[in-house]
């Protein structure tokens, strides 16, 4: 497989896929609509991401939710990894349609294209999430692993945020979560990311494509967009810090998320690629450790060194988890996969990446009121 097809390759994720292949000799074409909630109104001055790539890949500027530039896109590939989706938890709550048109729709319509044209395609990788479990595994001293549904109203806005489980008493210990883990997603993003998971899984080994799909975890690094406040904790709090805006924190701050630095991301990726191994299986990547999100904020405002007051307000947004981390086990067996940034490694990477950017608008608190009219921030 030399020719590969990256959709959303001008984000985060695909970008940085797209330089490590080219640099191992791949030919890299990214089919990607240059979001503005990424990219801003001006990509080709505004967009480090797409700078980044847009002289090295084949650019096809167009939607995945078009029939014409999909196939387009496809003509002369070897593999496709699947990146373009919509990406904002809290925001998929109310933009229900376009999250399942570009995830979920899209995602039909390539294998749609895949099962009714002539093409090369051998294999084709699909973005999951972490977001597909829900709240993750729990052991409980009562009745071993368990699986707490969404959190009540009731508890959270009385401040008790931790999970519980039907009939336990005993507290549940936080483990990470494998890849035979319950998936109930609590989001509309999660959902569509469990389909899209789904439709791949099924359709490709039907026509003859190796399918893998990766459920990462929260990713983070130099790059990631600093415009969008819709996702990306490390960028949301950055993006505040750098205007002097105070940081106000959901919950009591002690929810945590397992944290992995991107290089670590495009490895892992670029190993399914590569191996066979990876062929008909799904994997979590993340770094198997869990970081509170009071401490993110704290490490952040610690490495710029500019003083911005942290406020735990116990507000919370409908349909956030509590805590998931992932159990790497399968990805370190079957692909040698192994994490080689610690979060104090990457937090510094990235923040001296930061530092070189320009300060970007931010709009945090207005993405806050958009959930707070939707009845979606309590
Ligand atoms: N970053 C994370 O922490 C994380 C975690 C879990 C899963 N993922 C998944 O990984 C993938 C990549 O995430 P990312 O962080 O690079 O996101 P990103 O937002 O940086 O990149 C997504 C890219 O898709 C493009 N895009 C959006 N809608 C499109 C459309 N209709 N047609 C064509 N292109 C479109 C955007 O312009 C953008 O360049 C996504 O599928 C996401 O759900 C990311």
């Amino acid at each position: 497989m030399k020719n590969i097809l990256i959709t959303g390759g001008a984000g985060f994720i695909g970008s940085n896929i797209a330089i490590k292949l080219i640099d191992k000799g791949y030919t890299v074409t990214v089919l990607d609509n240059l979001s503005p909630q990424i990219h801003g109104e001006n990509p080709a001055l505004t967009s480090p991401l797409f700078i980044s790539i847009k002289d090295k890949v084949n650019f096809v500027q167009g939607t995945v939710t078009s029939r014409t530039d999909f196939e387009r896109a496809i003509e002369g590939q070897d593999a496709i990894i699947h990146l373009a989706a919509e990406t904002g938890t809290g925001q998929s709550m109310y933009e229900v349609h376009k999250y399942t048109d570009v995830n979920i729709g899209a995602t039909s319509l390539m294998l749609d294209i895949l099962t009714n044209t002539k093409h090369n395609i051998k294999k084709v990788i699909v973005a999951s999430s972490r977001a597909i479990y829900g709240e993750g595994r729990y052991l409980s001293s009562e009745k071993g692993d368990v699986y707490p549904l969404s959190r009540t109203n009731d508890d959270m806005s009385k401040g008790d945020f931790e999970c519980k489980y039907d009939g336990c008493k005993e507290p549940l210990e936080l483990v990470g979560t494998t890849e035979d883990s319950k998936i109930h997603p609590t989001s509309v993003y999660g959902i569509t990311k469990q389909v899209q998971e789904q439709l791949v899984m099924c359709v490709c080994p039907t026509i003859g494509i190796a399918p893998v799909a990766y459920r990462y975890q929260n990713v983070y690094g130099p790059g990631q967009s600093l415009s969008n406040p819709y996702t990306g904790i490390l960028s949301i709090f950055s993006t505040r810090i750098k205007n002097g805006n105070d940081i106000t924190i959901f919950e009591d701050g002690k929810e945590t998320r397992d944290f992995i630095y991107i290089d670590d991301v495009v490895d892992a990726t670029i190993l399914g690629l590569e191996k066979s191994e990876a062929n008909g299986e799904v994997f979590n990547v993340g770094t198997g450790c869990a970081t509170d999100v009071l401490t993110v904020a704290n490490t952040l405002i610690e490495k710029y060194g500019i003083k911005v007051a942290v406020t735990v307000s116990g507000n919370y947004r409908i349909g956030d988890i509590r805590h998931n981390f992932a159990d790497i086990t399968k990805a370190k067996k079957l692909l040698g996969f192994n994490p080689k940034w610690s979060f104090s490694d990457g937090i510094g990477r990235f923040t001296s990446w930061v530092n070189e950017q320009q300060i970007q608008e931010d709009k945090y608190e207005q993405s806050i009121q958009e959930l707070k009219c939707k009845g979606l921030y309590k």
